[in-house]
């Protein structure tokens, strides 16, 4: 049985990339994750007796911590989704970004380069460390275009400019020292298990929590949104079959204004658990002060994924966004569990002895 480390496991991305491949592949996961605020065992809740699935709690910047895991596991690969991932929080700090988002990617690339180096010829040729990035580092869009895997890097933000100090890294540390790395670069994604600090799952909790749902200017900026779990099928393909060196962008030729996510979701709402008033939950909808240095829009043109490794989404925006909110209305403890901040007890409770 093979080993591949996936950092960022317990996160939003990385708990469904976890949980696709212990359902579907024979790997053996070793997860690395600080568990941070936006970390969460209970999003593997089904694993958590799973002997393929090891956990170590573990800081991607602790250079000594990673040369232990690579020594004591032996990994073929690396997809490495650990970041701070917020931009609203970049904003008010970004000192966390710049040290897991830049300092933490260089460390892991140098324990990985470091344990690459020592291996015989074969596994030095098989190995691969996969970095998970974001279509922000390329900037914002005006009305027309969309990005390429050769657009210019123009980062707004200080968590998309981190993410774009760590895809240089990587693609440095390939044309420099030989790792053999891929990049990925993808848009928006939505589904079960995300931090509602994010839109979508922020404006689900608001609605049925009675509370504002808050849009950032005139919200008509455009985000290209992908259901979680096609992002996931695309990395284990782009892990297994990408060229290596090679960057890859992902996304869902979804185009959607802040408003249309946010009018769809309350339709949406206003069908499968009606305000017991009877009014639409648009009516909770508010204008807030917009976001400073607010990307205007992102858009990503996945032809190369599609052409090359034969990757297209599964979802629709309609049917993905339909299972979030169901996926949200049946799991009001995951929801609630967050918000109450029991979520840490509930890790101490099954994972108490492993992190
Ligand atoms: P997330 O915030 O939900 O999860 C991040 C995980 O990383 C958490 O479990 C956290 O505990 C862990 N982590 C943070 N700092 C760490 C450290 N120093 N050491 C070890 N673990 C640490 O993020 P997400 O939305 O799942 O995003 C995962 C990756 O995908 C990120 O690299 C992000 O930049 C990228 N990405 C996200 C999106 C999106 O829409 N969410 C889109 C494209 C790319
Ligand atoms: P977000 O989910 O934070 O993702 P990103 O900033 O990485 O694209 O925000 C998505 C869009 O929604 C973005 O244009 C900001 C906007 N937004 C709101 O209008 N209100 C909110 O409460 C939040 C969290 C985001």
């Amino acid at each position: 049985m093979r080993t591949l480390f996936v950092t960022g496991g317990a996160g939003f991305i990385g708990s469904a990339l976890v949980r696709m491949l212990m359902a579907d592949s024979d790997w053996r996961i070793v997860n690395i994750d600080k568990l941070t605020y936006a970390g969460n065992l209970e999003s593997l809740a089904e694993l958590t007796d799973n002997t393929s699935h090891i956990f170590s709690r573990s800081d991607i910047c602790d250079r000594s911590a990673m040369d232990s895991l690579f020594h004591e596991h032996r990994p073929s690969g690396v997809i490495h989704l650990a970041a701070e991932s917020h931009v609203d929080r970049s904003i008010h700090g970004p000192g966390d970004f710049i040290e897991t988002n830049i300092s933490g990617t260089y460390t892991l690339l140098e324990a990985a380069r470091t344990y690459w180096s020592g291996l015989d010829t074969a596994e030095r040729t098989a190995f691969r460390f996969h970095h998970v990035s974001t279509d922000e580092v390329f900037g914002s869009l005006g009305e027309t275009g969309l990005f390429v895997e050769t657009s210019t890097y123009q980062p707004n933000s200080p968590y998309s400019a981190s993410k774009a100090a760590s895809d240089h890294l990587v693609r440095a540390w390939h044309h420099t020292y030989g790792l053999p790395t891929l990049i990925t670069n993808c848009s928006n994604n939505y589904g079960p298990c995300q931090f509602p600090e994010k839109l979508i799952p922020l404006m689900i909790h608001n609605a049925v929590s009675d509370k504002p749902l808050p849009i950032y200017g005139k919200g008509d900026n455009v985000r290209d949104w992908l259901y979680v779990d096609d992002h996931a099928r695309a990395l284990r393909l782009v892990f297994e079959q990408g060229v290596i060196g090679e960057t890859y962008n992902i996304g869902g030729h979804n185009e959607k204004t802040n408003l249309e996510v946010v009018d769809t979701l309350c339709a949406l709402l206003d069908q499968l658990k009606p305000r017991s008033d009877g009014r639409s939950y648009g009516a909770q909808k508010i204008t807030v002060a917009d976001r400073p240095g607010h990307d205007k829009r992102y858009a990503i043109d996945a032809t190369k994924i599609e052409r090359e490794l034969g990757w297209t989404p599964e979802e629709s925006f309609e049917s993905g966004l339909m299972k979030t909110v169901r996926w949200y209305l049946n799991n009001s403890a995951w929801i609630a569990h967050v918000v109450s901040g029991e979520y840490r007890q509930w890790m101490d409770r099954n994972y108490g002895d492993r992190t």
